[in-house]
């Protein structure tokens, strides 16, 4: 098993990890959220999600938000956007890069953004198109990709067909999304293979909520494969709120242990992360999702 010698993470928090919370979290606690997490050295944080409000109140704030953080130089702050209309906001505000999403069970599609995936597709090509023009980074999200929560299995095939297509289309990277945390290393493993025998590798991340506690398993599973981004959320916040039993994303503290603890260069300080998802968790009122913070007491 040949490892990567260096991981980007791509911090998910502020957006995966705040937008199922129920009670409404004041915009600025969550620019100074991303601002300390921008302090630990992490690369890549997605900001938020331009939505609409009506599916996702909790990030009714996105513009205010976005316009309220420091971005430091070297830092992307992509923006979750499902359509065109997103895309506008989001650029009104100075986004320079964003995330369209669709996934590999059109069951789980229709529930979280009210469209099969082709009709998804068709509704974010307009915003590859304007973001080619604009300069603007395009990341892509695949969600459901090891098994969805109303169509059950989701075949491989599925996922290699809507990555591609999302590659094909312009998106630099493709994150796949183990939405509700029910795949274990045998099959991620096994699905990172086969769409990277179609979408280069490097053009590839890895998504995995920690429902079931195997997402570390799955990451190192697919490290193993040659995939060097990661996606995971301080203090293992997150889920999604059209997927039923989604809890958190893996945590980010427990992913830089991890990595850093077996050689593999993430550039996070791990102390000051850990301060963050002690800050975090206060906020929201609840003990720490990793499992590193809380062995440190
Ligand atoms: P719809 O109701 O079918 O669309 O929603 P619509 O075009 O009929 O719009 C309905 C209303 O929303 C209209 O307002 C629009 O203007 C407005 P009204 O006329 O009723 O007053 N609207 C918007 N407002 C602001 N910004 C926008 C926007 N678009 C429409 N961008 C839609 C379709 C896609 C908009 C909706 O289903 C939606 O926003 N869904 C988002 C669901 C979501 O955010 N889910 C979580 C993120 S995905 C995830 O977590 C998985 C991931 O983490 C990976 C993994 O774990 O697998 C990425
Ligand atoms: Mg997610």
């Amino acid at each position: 098993m040949s490892l990567p010698a260096r991981v980007r993470i791509v911090e998910v928090g502020p957006r995966d990890g705040l937008q199922n919370e129920k009670a409404i979290i004041p915009a600025a606690a969550k620019i100074e959220l991303i601002d300390r997490l921008t302090a630990t050295g992490l690369r890549s944080i997605e900001a938020t999600s331009f939505v609409s409000p009506k599916w996702v109140p909790q990030l009714a704030d996105a513009a205010e938000v976005f316009a309220g953080i420091h971005r430091a130089p070297g830092v992307a702050y992509p923006v979750l956007v499902p359509n065109l209309q997103g895309y506008e906001r989001a650029r009104a505000v100075g986004a320079e890069e964003v995330a369209v999403f669709t996934a590999a069970s059109e069951a789980f599609n229709r529930k979280n953004i009210n469209a099969g995936i082709d009709e998804s597709i068709e509704r974010f090509m307009p915003v590859l198109e304007r973001a080619r023009a604009d300069g603007v980074k395009v990341r892509g999200y695949v969600s459901t990709v090891l098994g969805c929560p109303y169509q059950g299995e989701v075949p491989v095939a599925d996922v290699v067909r809507v990555a591609s297509r999302m590659h094909a289309l312009g998106c630099y990277e493709v994150s796949l999304g183990d939405t509700i945390g029910i795949g274990t290393p045998g099959a991620a493993r096994a699905m990172l293979r086969a769409v990277a025998a179609e979408v280069p590798m490097a053009a590839l991340a890895i998504h995995f909520h920690d429902t079931r506690g195997q997402a570390l398993a799955n990451i190192l599973a697919c490290l193993g494969e040659g995939v060097a981004v990661v996606d995971a959320a301080v203090s293992g916040t997150g889920g999604c709120p059209y997927a039923p039993g989604a809890s958190g994303n893996v945590a980010t503290e427990d992913v830089v242990y991890m990595l850093e603890g077996m050689g593999i260069a993430t550039g996070v300080d791990l102390p000051r992360l850990v301060d963050t998802g002690r800050w975090l968790a206060a906020l929201l009122g609840r003990s720490s999702g990793s499992k590193v913070t809380l062995a440190a007491g």
